[in-house]
């Protein structure tokens, strides 16, 4: 077990934009792996990337087996190793421009603090796993969003940067009392 240190924002590292895995089936990148869960399960977050643990690759993990305590009315999200992501935004039913939705995002690097924060409601998502193999989804609502969030930490940009109403911005202690014993918040 080997919990990282989570870069906090104001940390360059955390603005870089991630390299592409070249080589796959590496001790190497499944160490970084068992690092990241070991380090995501610690602090209960809902994912994290390589770059907030000052790893410089595009690999990013989200989910959860069980419902996540810091955001418990969230849909379960299947646990993922996604590496050289690329996310596709989906149109809507109409086949206008991809719509987006709203709605409240933390981060591990941003802690005690929430935002309303726009994101594709619908995705594809395309990459591949730790063995080099393809992963390639269609997805909706929160898994979207988490997906979103977690691809964005590759491209140096913290969910506060997609904040387009800062009086939807906040400490989570204040927003979502009820939230505030989180170990994070
Ligand atoms: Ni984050």
């Amino acid at each position: 077990m080997s919990v990282k240190t989570i870069l906090k924002m104001g940390d360059p590292r955390l603005l870089r934009i991630a390299q592409p895995v070249t080589a796959f089936d590496t001790d190497e990148l499944h160490l970084l792996v068992t690092d990241l869960l070991d380090t995501m399960r610690a602090a209960d977050g809902a994912g994290l990337a390589a770059p907030q643990i000052g790893v410089d690759l595009q690999v990013v993990i989200f989910g959860t087996d069980a419902p996540n305590p810091r955001y418990p009315q969230a849909p379960v999200v299947p646990r993922t190793v996604l590496i050289n992501p690329v996310i596709t935004p989906l149109p809507g039913a109409d086949c206008g421009l991809p719509p987006q939705e709203e709605d409240w995002e933390g981060c591990l690097s941003v802690p005690g603090l929430r935002g309303k924060v726009p994101r594709f409601c619908r995705i594809r998502y395309t990459g591949f796993d730790p063995f080099g193999d393809t992963i390639d989804r269609t997805v909706d609502g929160f898994h979207a969003r988490v997906v979103q969030h977690e691809c964005d930490h590759l491209i140096g940009k913290l969910y506060p940067m997609r904040v387009r109403d800062f009086s939807q911005f906040g400490f989570t202690s204040v927003l979502f009392p009820e939230l505030a014993d989180s170990p994070d918040d």
